[in-house]
């Protein structure tokens, strides 16, 4: 399969690279602009792109003609905790964090679509179950909740508007996971999370169009 990961220098992305490259498949690994522990890796069906998802710009690398599997992972947290509380929010930070959360994505399948509906393939949108109104009991958390919330919508516009080209969206959430992101105090560590993202993913079709579903395989509400 030819698959095509945003955000993969470190963290989940990069552990979607180990998987996928341990599969035998063709991986096109996208990262900003430092290509981190992608260096360390040794392996012919791996291809570099640098692709600043936050930018209209585009990426840079050669791409594959057909892409059977685009994962959308790249993603900001904004400021932390208490940067993000209803009185220190600030509208620069709801604007960054909603450009490459959810703006990102939508840009990247604008930009690839036709390569994946010439595969048919699978476009997987991490969000985060942050993301949900139904799983909100704590508040706060401004910008990042809205962004992966508006990101759980596009993902759902982009499976009904895809699904009649033979492409299925489906959008996850990778459980609480110990990474830069969480300051690694998540409850799982990336492998459990990849490891069952993958299940999921592999299995894509078995869910609805635009159906949001955890990495253990749970559906989360919208
Ligand atoms: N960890 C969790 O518990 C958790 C829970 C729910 C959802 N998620 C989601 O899972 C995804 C991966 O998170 P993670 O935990 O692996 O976070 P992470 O370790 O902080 O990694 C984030 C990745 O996104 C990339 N990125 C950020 N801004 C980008 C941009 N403008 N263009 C391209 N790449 C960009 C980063 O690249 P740089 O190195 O260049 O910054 C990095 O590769 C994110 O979408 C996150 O919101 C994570």
């Amino acid at each position: 399969m030819n698959i095509l990961i945003s955000g993969a220098n470190r963290g989940l992305g990069l552990g979607f690279v180990r998987r996928y490259l341990a599969r035998n498949d063709s991986v096109w690994a996208c990262y900003r602009s430092d290509s981190g522990s992608l260096t360390d890796i040794d392996d012919e069906n791996l291809h570099h792109v640098v692709w600043d998802v936050g930018s209209d710009a585009g990426p840079v690398g050669d791409l594959p003609d057909t892409i059977d599997l685009l994962i959308n992972n790249a993603g900001i947290y904004g400021p932390g905790k208490d940067g993000q509380s209803l009185d220190r929010i600030t509208s620069e930070a709801m604007h960054e964090v909603f450009n490459i959360d959810c703006v990102g994505p939508l840009r990247v399948v604008q930009h690839l679509k036709g390569r994946v509906i010439a595969a048919k393939g699978v476009i997987a949108n991490v969000s985060s179950k942050m993301g949900s109104s139904g799983d909100n009991g704590s508040g706060g958390t401004y910008a990042y909740r809205a962004a992966k919330a508006g990101l759980v919508i596009v993902s759902k516009s982009m499976a009904v508007d895809l699904a009649p080209f033979g492409v299925h969206v489906i959008t996850l959430h990778p459980g609480w996971v110990q990474t830069d992101m969480t300051h690694h105090t998540g409850l799982i560590d990336i492998e459990t999370s990849v490891t069952g993202m993958t299940e999921v993913i592999a299995d894509a079709r078995s869910y609805p169009a635009g159906a949001f579903i955890a990495f253990d395989g749970q559906s989360v509400p919208y």
